[in-house]
């Protein structure tokens, strides 16, 4: 006998980290978050960057224009935090209610990063303003220094930068995003009460063997990288653990066949299709199935201070086939598991979305 349930019903989902570009390409990947999530938070990585209020609310109208017809999905907005980041720009921000706060990208950290911050103090006067007024940070948490072992990366970052940050600004609220180390776990448990952390779903599947499992795989590079077994069993066990302080934030970050399969290949796994269903398997693993809801629903918006969704998604365990790509513009993007299995399928619950706005599992084919 089976005591697994092969059919969950959760409150609707909010994506708390999620990257949709722009144009084409966001037109080619929307559907898929807005299929699942009822909200999400998009990061400001454009070229150029999301760096102010009047930009944000610029991109949030391209974001809505571009949903299915009869689809409803809000788009929350970060800024771009830069070295030159005017103080009133955090003011301007709160004004508009919804952006919800600043994402850090140390410079250099990662894809479209180069005009990140380029050394923290430098932000100081706006992290005062973000906390004065209830701004949240959103923090990529690597260092930059190229000498730094790359799988110890997060971890110096937390000691340099993280730690003493939360200690200057003790009212600061700051999300640790797409954390992938037993560092970061131990950190954000141990942290002073305002820190949080976002977890995808690779670094709660995989581990970094997956990035040479029988040749190179460039489509299982992201930033920070996958990290050990023993790192990602941290994460599965803080999730396990059921503590408010984690919550869903995908990194879903698409980018082309020809620039991921290169010599210099981008870093950013696409997830969007199956993010849902990929963190069903991770939470069924750890036997903890019931414990989802609260990861993608619930902890995310009380963190944030947004009320929880209305409306229900149902995922029922039938595995279907991801394909081996999607279109992207004139290219094509190849997603994670492409080609393999996927354990869960999402339904719309109540089945009112429009034919078509559940793209992926073959439940709504
Ligand atoms: O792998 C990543 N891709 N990590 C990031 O931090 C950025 C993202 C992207 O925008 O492609
Ligand atoms: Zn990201």
């Amino acid at each position: 006998m089976s005591t697994s349930p092969t059919t969950i019903t959760l409150r609707r989902p909010d994506d708390m980290h999620l990257h949709v570009r722009d144009g084409e390409a966001m037109r080619a990947v929307l559907p898929f978050t807005a299929a699942r999530f009822a909200r999400a938070l998009i990061m400001p990585n454009l070229k150029p960057p999301v760096t102010s209020t009047r930009q944000a609310l610029e991109y949030r109208r391209r974001i809505l224009e571009a949903l299915p017809g009869g689809v409803r999905f809000d788009p929350l907005m970060t800024l771009y935090l830069t070295d030159r980041t005017d103080p009133a720009e955090a003011d301007r921000a709160k004004a508009d209610g919804g952006i919800l706060g600043f994402k850090l990208y140390p410079a250099g950290a990662t894809t479209h990063s180069d005009a990140g911050v380029t050394d923290i103090r430098r932000v100081d006067a706006v992290l005062a303003r973000m906390e004065e007024i209830g701004l949240v940070l959103q923090v990529h948490g690597e260092v930059t220094d190229p000498d730094v072992d790359v799988f110890e990366r997060e971890a110096r970052f937390i000691d340099t930068v993280l730690s003493p940050l939360a200690v200057r600004f003790p009212r600061l609220r700051i999300v640790f995003e797409h954390i992938t180390s037993r560092a970061a776990v131990d950190f954000v448990l141990r942290a002073r009460e305002g820190i949080a952390a976002t977890v995808t779903p690779q670094h709660l599947l995989m581990n970094r063997n997956a990035l040479f499992a029988g040749g190179l795989r460039p489509h299982h590079y992201c930033l920070p990288v996958l990290k050990s077994e023993a790192d990602r069993e941290a994460l599965l066990g803080a999730l396990a653990g059921g503590s408010p302080r984690f919550f869903l934030g995908t990194d879903s970050a698409p980018h082309g066949r020809a620039v991921k399969e290169a010599a210099c290949g981008c870093a950013g796994i696409f997830s969007a299709h199956g993010a849902l269903e990929l963190y069903a398997e991770g939470f069924e693993a750890a036997g903890r199935l019931e414990r989802l809801e609260a990861f993608a629903s619930e902890h995310g918006a009380d963190f944030y201070g947004l009320p929880r969704n209305s409306g229900q998604i149902r995922l029922i365990k039938k595995p279907w086939e991801v394909p081996a790509s999607y279109p992207y513009g004139t290219d094509r993007l190849v997603p994670l598991r492409s080609g393999e299995r996927i354990a869960w399928q999402a339904v719309q619950e109540p089945p009112g979305a429009t034919a078509g706005a559940m793209p992926a599992g073959t439940a709504n084919r």
